[in-house]
């Protein structure tokens, strides 16, 4: 054993010990906002002003090509709003190649430290070119260029390219020199079609609170078991 080794001893704690008892307050019907946009706008709040979770905008996204077979990554929630949900990312990826060809998607929201998790299901369609156009101009300098540097999800030989390649971007144009938005970058809107608010409770019986949308485009409310 060399001293590098020494950095990683210990032992590994085993995850099947790891048990912790959620809150006692639930999530009652009674006390749900009229469409799951305004009552993921709640507990978003919560999560962010009351909580102070990191990056509480986190959210897991599943997609599947379409042979069916899944693949998920984490993605920052840039907006939301009766519309939909909307994340940003490279339309070459892998994410982004399952979306084109099946565009059913899940985002869940992981917030432990709240005992919560949220879990939208629906439809991803692109964003207008305008919208990601004013979305991409507030964007600090450095991640205008990253997006233009990253071939997202293909294969690269060596981290050096992708260093050489955003030298010579920051070159062509530096700081304060308006980078124009990439023809392979933009924005999905997830319109929901069903949105389920987990609440953890004591002794695993959790409150399932789930909103379905129903054809003449009212929300039905049903309690899953936990
Ligand atoms: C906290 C966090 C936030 C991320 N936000 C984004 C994002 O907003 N857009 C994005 O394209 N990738 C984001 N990523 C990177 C993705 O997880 C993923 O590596 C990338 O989008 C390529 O995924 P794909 O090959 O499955 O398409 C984020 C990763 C983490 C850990």
């Amino acid at each position: 054993m060399n001293d590098a080794d020494d950095v990683y001893s210990g032992p590994v704690p085993d995850p099947s010990a790891m048990r912790k008892q959620y809150r006692a307050e639930g999530l009652a019907e009674a006390e749900l906002a009229a469409t799951p946009v305004e009552q993921f706008a709640r507990w978003f709040r919560e999560a962010a002003v009351e909580a102070h979770l990191f990056e509480p905008n986190a959210m897991v996204v599943s997609t599947a090509d379409a042979e069916g077979r899944p693949s998920s990554r984490t993605v920052l929630l840039k907006q939301f709003d009766e519309q939909g949900f909307v994340f940003y990312t490279n339309y070459d990826s892998r994410k982004a190649r399952d979306l084109a060809e099946n565009p059913y998607v899940s985002l869940l929201f992981p917030w432990h430290p709240m005992a919560r998790q949220v879990i939208v299901r629906g439809v991803a369609r692109r964003t207008g070119r305008d919208e990601t156009a004013a979305y991409f101009r507030t964007r600090p300098h450095g991640s205008q260029l990253g997006a233009w540097a990253s071939g997202q999800s293909s294969v690269i030989s060596t981290r050096a390219d992708l260093d050489a390649s955003y030298t010579e971007l920051s070159a062509r144009y530096p700081e304060g020199e308006q980078v124009p938005v990439p023809p392979h970058w933009g924005g999905f809107r997830v319109a929901p079609q069903s949105v389920e608010f987990w609440q953890g409770r004591e002794n695993r019986l959790h409150d399932r609170l789930q909103y379905r949308a129903q054809a003449d485009g009212s929300w039905r409310v049903e309690r899953l078991s936990p």
